[in-house]
């Protein structure tokens, strides 16, 4: 796979940084998107079969919508599924010395199963709406295989993310060797996974309280069980997630190196703790008390990508530190290839007269020595001249150290080159 490895370019330590911040941005999407995915699919599954069993037909209507909502027109499962995992796998190239790797390998992989359960979901949605629209919901006899080859997918996807993102935080400075699948199935990898699934189906209840469950005037008890039902199992899945949150974050103990980790994790778990309160507090008007738990949610979401994110950038960071150190050594390489270039505009002497002056002369002995009795030592070594105009060392004890004058690297050439031009003749 060459193209990948020429998509892998070098970065400057800052680059690394935004691209970091991007990571997050994209994960964050992506990994809310396939958890209403996983969870709405599942969730809509399971109103089915309610339908099946209690015959009222708001189950199947609750179905339909969350279906609808998931992927009803083209932006929102480009917008927030395709182009963002995209990204991330795009990133993580970025961020991977020798991209031919199990980890990219096995992520580019995810580009192309994710599209295909999209496009299943979607026929299974057509499906199942324009035979609502033509047969009565008596007619409905139950689920399509699609809708659970959609879920198949969607989850398979969710495996292989999960376990690309564990292996890179463990084994990323020796990415060739890591075989994905052990990780995948490595207790890691499944603790990572199993609570990715928690956190759908959270997202999913929370996302069907707050915008499918409309309360009736009249007492109506089907809309009563499913709240119900709906909030006593966001409070089961919950500590689900809370503890698995925590646990997985004590094995990941060795990316774990800051305080701003800890921060965002104890905010991202108690935002948890409020939305768990709220769902299951809220006895009467749900619609209205929907809003913390929901914003609580949502916090919870933000900062559960931006602890990951902050474990990707100590897991990355040897990584980091070998490809922003190829990038300088690029960059000399590119100033010392153009220097001829870049020689014509420096002008040597002036910086001679205000910068080298108050300190030395070509014959007198000054704050420093005359130029006349230093500057032939380095009659055929003009590099080592440079080197010391860059970074000046302790030379003569006769003398206080000379302090650095912030020259560039052209510019502490060319004056190398004239200082020589002036002395030895
Ligand atoms: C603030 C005073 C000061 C300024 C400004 C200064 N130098 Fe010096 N320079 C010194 C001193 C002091 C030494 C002796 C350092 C030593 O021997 O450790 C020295 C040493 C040197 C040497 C001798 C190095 C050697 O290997 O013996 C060179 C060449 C030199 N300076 C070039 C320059 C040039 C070119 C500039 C202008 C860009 C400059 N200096 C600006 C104080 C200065």
């Amino acid at each position: 796979m060459n193209f990948f490895h020429i998509e892998s370019l070098p970065h400057s330590l800052s680059t690394m940084n935004l691209l970091v911040f991007l990571l997050f941005i994209a994960n964050t999407l992506f990994i809310s998107y396939l958890a209403s995915l996983i969870g709405g699919t599942y969730l809509s599954n399971y109103f089915r079969n309610l339908y099946l069993k209690k015959k009222k037909n708001e189950y199947l209507d609750f179905s339909l919508n969350m279906y609808e909502k998931l992927n009803n027109n083209i932006l929102t499962p480009f917008g927030l599924g395709i182009a963002p995992l995209f990204s991330v796998v795009f990133i993580y190239i970025q961020f991977s010395d020798n991209p031919n790797n199990s980890i990219i390998t096995s992520l580019i992989l995810t580009t192309i199963l994710f599209p295909i359960g999209l496009i299943i979901h979607k026929l299974d949605y057509k499906k199942h709406s324009k035979f609502l629209a033509h047969n009565p919901y008596s007619a409905f006899k139950g689920n399509s295989g699609l809708s659970y080859l959609s879920l198949f997918f969607f989850i398979v996807v969710a495996l292989i993310f999960t376990g690309s993102e564990v292996s890179f935080y463990q084994n990323f400075g020796k990415a060739g060797s890591a075989n994905i699948f052990s990780t995948i199935f490595s207790l890691n990898g499944i603790i990572s996974f199993v609570l990715i699934l928690a956190i759908s189906y959270l997202f999913a209840i929370i996302n069907f309280l707050k915008f499918e469950f409309k309360p009736k005037e009249s007492d109506n008890d089907a809309y009563h069980l499913t709240k119900d039902k709906s909030s006593a199992l966001f409070l089961y899945f919950g500590i689900g997630v809370f503890v698995l949150f925590l646990v997985r974050n004590f094995m990941f103990n060795n990316a774990i190196k800051n305080e701003p980790f800890w921060s965002i994790f104890l905010v991202a778990l108690l935002s948890l703790i409020v939305s768990i309160y709220y769902v299951n507090g809220s006895k009467n008007n749900l619609q209205k008390s929907m809003k913390v738990p929901y914003a609580a949610f949502l916090i919870f979401i933000l900062g559960f990508g931006g602890s990951d994110a902050m474990l990707f950038r100590n897991a990355a960071d040897q990584n980091i530190a070998v490809i922003s150190k190829k990038y300088d050594k690029e960059m000399e390489e590119f100033h010392i290839t153009h220097a001829a270039e870049t020689e014509v505009k420096v002008d040597a002497e002036g910086i001679y007269f205000d910068k080298c002056i108050s300190c030395h002369d070509m014959d007198k002995k000054l704050v420093g020595p005359a130029f006349k009795d230093v500057v032939p030592k380095f009659k055929d070594n003009q590099e080592a001249l440079k080197d010391f105009l860059l970074n000046p060392t302790k030379i003569d004890p006769n003398y206080p150290p000379m302090p650095n004058q912030g020259l560039k690297p052209t510019e502490a050439k060319a004056l190398a080159e004239y200082l020589l031009k002036q002395i030895v003749q």
